[in-house]
C-alpha cells in the first residue's frame, strides 16, 4: 500500500471564493455534473494532487523499465514557458504581469525497443496520450514533429531508414511508426495551460447574484503548472510503456509464495 498523509490543507480558502466558479477550473461544470456533492475544497478530485498516485506507480514502473535495458532513460522536462524558450524569462514575465502562464514539457525515452504497442485502440500513442491527458491542466500531446508535421512535404518528414536495427536518420515519427514503437528515440510534448487561478482580476459569474462581476481568486496556487508537470509526466509515460513491456513479455515473472510478480 502507498499512503500519502496531507496536513497541509487551507480548505478555508476555497470556502471564501464559492461564489465565483473559476474560469478555467472544473468548479462550474463539477457543480452541474455532482449537483452540489462535488467536494470543492482544493479542487476536490480535479486537482492535481490526485496525481501523488500516478508518481507512486510510476516510480516502481521505472524499476520494472530499467529490467527490458540498462540503459533505459525516461527524461521530462520544460522546454518553454509563455513561448520563451528561455524559461526564466517567460517566467518573469508571468511574474512581472502577475497573472499564470502556460507552458510546453518534453519527455525523451531513450533503451525502447521496437514493437511496443497493440493494435490500434491501444497503440503507442493511444495509450500515452490516455494518460498523459489524465493531468491536470495538458491540453495538447504531439509525438515527434506533431502538429508542425501538417506543414511538411512527405520526403521531409519521413525518417530515412539507415540499418537493420531500425536506426533512423531523422525522428519526425517520434519513435513511433504505425502505433509501434521503432526503437528510436521516443519524444513527445504536452502544452499545459496557464493556471486558472491566476491572481489577476478577472470578470465572470457570480452564482449567488447569476451576474458577472469582478474577482480575483485567493489562495495557493501555482503561477505556472507545467514547471510541476515533468515528475508527472515522466511517471505517467513509464506506466504505460512498462505495462506495454509486460505484454511483450519483456519484464520477467518471479514467484513468492506462490504468487507471481513482474520483476
Ligand atoms: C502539478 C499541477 C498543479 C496544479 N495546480 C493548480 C493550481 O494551483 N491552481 C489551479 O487553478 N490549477 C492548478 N492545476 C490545474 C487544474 O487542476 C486544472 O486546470 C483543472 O482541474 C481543470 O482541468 P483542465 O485544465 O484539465 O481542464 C494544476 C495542475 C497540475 C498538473
Amino acid at each position: 500500500m502507498v499512503y500519502f498523509e496531507n496536513n497541509n490543507t487551507r480548505s478555508g480558502d476555497y470556502d471564501k471564493q464559492r461564489s465565483h466558479p473559476r474560469p478555467g477550473h472544473a468548479d462550474f461544470v463539477a457543480h452541474q455534473k455532482y449537483g452540489g456533492n462535488e467536494d470543492y475544497r482544493g479542487g476536490g478530485h480535479f486537482s492535481a494532487r490526485l496525481t501523488t498516485g500516478l508518481v507512486a506507480a510510476g516510480s516502481i514502473a521505472k524499476k520494472l523499465l530499467n529490467h527490458i535495458n540498462n540503459n533505459f532513460t525516461i527524461e521530462a522536462r520544460v522546454i518553454e514557458i509563455g513561448g520563451e524558450a528561455d524559461t526564466e524569462i517567460g517566467l518573469q514575465r508571468a511574474i512581472d504581469a502577475k497573472d499564470s502562464v502556460g507552458g510546453l514539457v518534453e519527455c525523451r525515452v531513450n533503451g525502447l525497443p521496437a514493437g511496443l504497442g497493440e493494435p490500434f485502440f491501444d497503440s503507442v500513442e493511444s495509450q500515452l496520450a490516455h494518460v498523459l491527458f489524465a493531468i491536470p491542466a495538458v491540453k495538447g500531446v504531439e509525438f515527434g514533429s506533431g502538429f508542425a508535421a501538417a506543414r511538411m512535404f512527405g520526403s521531409a518528414h519521413n525518417d530515412a531508414i539507415e540499418d537493420l536495427e531500425g536506426r533512423t536518420r531523422t525522428n519526425h515519427a517520434g519513435g513511433v511508426v504505425g502505433g509501434i514503437s521503432n526503437g528510436n528515440e521516443l519524444v513527445f510534448r504536452l502544452a499545459i495551460k496557464p493556471t486558472a487561478s491566476t491572481p489577476k482580476q478577472q470578470n465572470s459569474l457570480n452564482w449567488e447574484t447569476g451576474k458577472t462581476e469582478d474577482f480575483a481568486v485567493r489562495g495557493r496556487h501555482d503561477l505556472c503548472v507545467a514547471l510541476r508537470a515533468p515528475v508527472i509526466v515522466e511517471a505517467a509515460a513509464a506506466t504505460v510503456l512498462a505495462d506495454l513491456a509486460m505484454l511483450e513479455g519483456l519484464i520477467p515473472r518471479v514467484v513468492v509464495n506462490n504468487k507471481k510478480y513482474q520483476v
